[in-house]
C-alpha cells in the first residue's frame, strides 16, 4: 500500500507544483486504503466475504480430492459442488487426447484466431459443436462468460435500436453483455411468458428485438419454457438467444442441451454453451447460422483481440463432446444420483428446493449460517460444498448447491445426509416435517 500512497503523494506534489498540500486540501484527498478496506469490511459485515478453498482433485478418483486449507498437509475430502457434472475432466479419453495434443503441437495456440492461433483443433471443435446443435456454424471463445458478453454486446450494436428482453435471473455474463451493448433492456419476470409478451407488445414493432434467456437456471434448478418463448419470438419477430451453459452435455440424446431434449434447437437463433462444466475442460461457444457467426467473428472484440484457446484444451473438449454425443451412461448415472440425493434430503426433512434438473440446492436463507454449515462440513466431515451468496443469489436466499455426479455413491449420499441432519440440529436450523 506504500506505493499507492506514494502515487497519491506524487500526484499531489505535481498538481501543487511541488508545494506541500494545505491542510484543507489534504483532508479532501482520496484515502485509497480506506476505500478498499471499507469495501472488504462491508463483505465481512454482511457475512459474504468469499474464502476460496484450496484443493487438488485426485485424477481418476473424482469426487475424491485433497484439501490444503487449515491442515498440516492435505486432508482427503469429497467434492459436492463441482460443475464438472459428469466428471469428464477426469475421463481417460479426455486426458489421453490432451496429452497427445500437448506432445504433438505444444502448450499454447500462439496467437489470436486471426493471427496464427487458428489451429486445426479449433476448426474441428467448431464443426463438432455446430453439428451438436444442428446449426450451420459455431464459434469458440475463451470462456462461457466471454461468449455471452462478446456476443450479446456485439449483436445489439450490429442491430441499431435493438431492444433486449432479458429474464430477471439471467447470469452476470449476459447482463454484462447487454449492458456493454448499450441497447435498451427490458427485464421480464423469471420464466414468465405473460410478462414477456406484455413487454414485447409494448415495443415498437419496427424495432429489432432479441430475447435472451437460459435453459437451466443453475441456482434455482428450474428450466425455461423454451417453446412458449419461441412462440412469442415468432409472433413479435424477435431473435432468440439461449444460454445452455448448465445443460450442454447433460440433456438431449447427444448432449445438445434442453433445446435438443425439447426438440427446440431449430427454433432458436443462437445457442450458447460452456466447455468448462459437463464437457469438463474450459472455454465457451455459440452455435447459429453462418451469417450470425460471421458477424460475431468479424465484429466482437472479445473474440478478435484475445489469444485463442490452447489446442491442448480444445483437444480435450473434442474428446468430451464426441464421447457424450455417443454415450448416455454418464447422463443417466448423474440423473439417478441427483434423484436419490433429492429424495434423501426430502425424507430427512432438509429444505431441499424444488428442482427439475440435475442440481440439488438446499436453502439456508442466511449468509452467515450457510457459511457455518459449509465450514463444519469441511472441517468435521471432509465434505466440500461452497455456500452460495448474494449477488449470485438474492439476499435472504443463501443456499448450499449440491451437484452429485455419476461417481457419488449411495453410501456417500447417505453419509452426507446424516452429516447435514446433525449440523441442522446443532445450529438449530429449520427442518421440514420428514416425509
Ligand atoms: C448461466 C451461466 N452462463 C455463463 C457462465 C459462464 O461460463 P464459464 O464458466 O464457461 O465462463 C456461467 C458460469 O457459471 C453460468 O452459470
Amino acid at each position: 500500500m506504500h506505493s499507492l500512497q506514494g502515487k497519491v503523494d506524487c500526484w499531489a506534489k505535481r498538481t501543487a507544483g511541488g508545494m506541500q498540500c494545505l491542510p484543507k486540501e489534504k483532508e479532501r484527498r482520496v484515502n485509497y486504503e480506506q476505500v478498499f478496506d471499507s469495501a472488504i469490511d462491508r463483505l465481512h459485515s454482511e457475512g459474504r466475504y468469499r474464502v476460496f478453498i484450496d484443493i487438488l482433485r485426485n485424477k481418476g478418483a473424482y469426487p475424491n480430492a485433497r484439501c490444503f486449507a487449515g491442515h498440516n498437509g492435505p486432508k482427503p475430502i469429497t467434492v459436492w459442488c463441482s460443475n464438472d457434472y459428469l466428471a469428464m475432466g477426469q475421463h481417460p479419453k479426455v486426458i489421453a487426447a490432451m496429452e497427445e495434443a500437448l506432445h504433438d503441437v505444444g502448450a499454447g495456440s500462439g496467437g489470436t484466431r486471426n493471427i496464427g492461433g487458428n489451429t486445426h483443433y479449433h476448426i474441428d471443435l467448431e464443426t463438432e459443436l455446430a453439428d451438436l446443435h444442428d446449426k450451420e456454424a459455431a464459434l469458440l471463445f475463451t470462456s462461457g462468460y466471454v461468449s455471452n458478453d462478446a456476443t450479446l454486446s456485439t449483436l445489439a450494436k450490429v442491430l441499431p435500436g435493438c431492444v433486449i428482453f432479458s429474464d430477471e435471473l439471467n447470469h452476470a455474463s449476459m447482463i454484462a453483455g447487454i449492458r456493454n451493448s448499450g441497447a435498451e433492456k427490458r427485464v421480464f419476470r423469471h420464466n414468465d411468458v405473460d410478462h414477456l409478451e406484455q413487454l414485447l407488445a409494448e415495443t415498437d414493432p419496427a424495432c429489432p428485438k432479441l430475447i435472451a434467456f437460459e435453459s437451466v437456471y443453475s441456482m434455482d434448478a428450474d428450466i425455461a419454457p423454451i417453446h412458449a418463448i419461441c412462440d412469442l419470438a415468432e409472433k413479435y419477430n424477435a431473435l432468440t438467444y439461449i444460454d445452455e451453459v448448465h445443460a450442454v452435455g447433460m440433456y438431449g440424446a447427444r448432449g445438445g442441451g434442453i433445446s435438443e431434449r425439447d426438440d427446440a434447437a431449430h427454433r432458436i437463433d443462437i445457442i450458447e454453451g460452456t466447455l468448462g462444466k459437463a464437457f469438463g475442460v474450459m472455454g465457451g461457444y455459440i452455435a447459429a447460422d453462418r451469417r450470425i457467426i460471421d458477424v460475431i467473428r468479424s465484429y466482437a472484440p472479445g473474440f478478435i483481440f484475445t489469444t485463442s484457446l490452447s489446442p491442448v484444451l480444445v483437444a480435450g473438449v473434442l474428446a468430451a463432446v464426441r464421447h457424450l454425443k455417443a454415450s448416455s451412461i454418464e447422463r443417466e448415472a448423474q440423473g439417478q444420483a441427483a434423484a436419490l440425493l433429492k429424495t434423501l434430503f426430502a425424507d430427512a426433512g432438509l429444505p431441499v428446493m424444488p428442482s427439475t434438473t440435475h442440481i440439488v440446492p438446499l436453502m439456508v436463507g442466511d449468509p452467515v449460517r450457510a457459511k457455518k454449515v459449509s465450514d463444519i462440513l469441511l472441517a468435521e466431515y471432509g465434505v466440500y460444498v461452497q455456500p452460495i451468496n448474494f449477488p449470485t443469489v438474492p439476499r435472504g436466499t443463501e443456499r448450499l448447491r449440491f451437484t452429485p455426479g455419476p461417481q457419488h455413491t449411495p453410501a456417500m449420499m447417505t453419509e452426507l445426509t446424516g452429516a447435514l441432519v446433525e449440523i441442522w440440529q446443532r445450529l438449530d436450523l429449520e427442518r421440514r416435517k420428514a416425509a
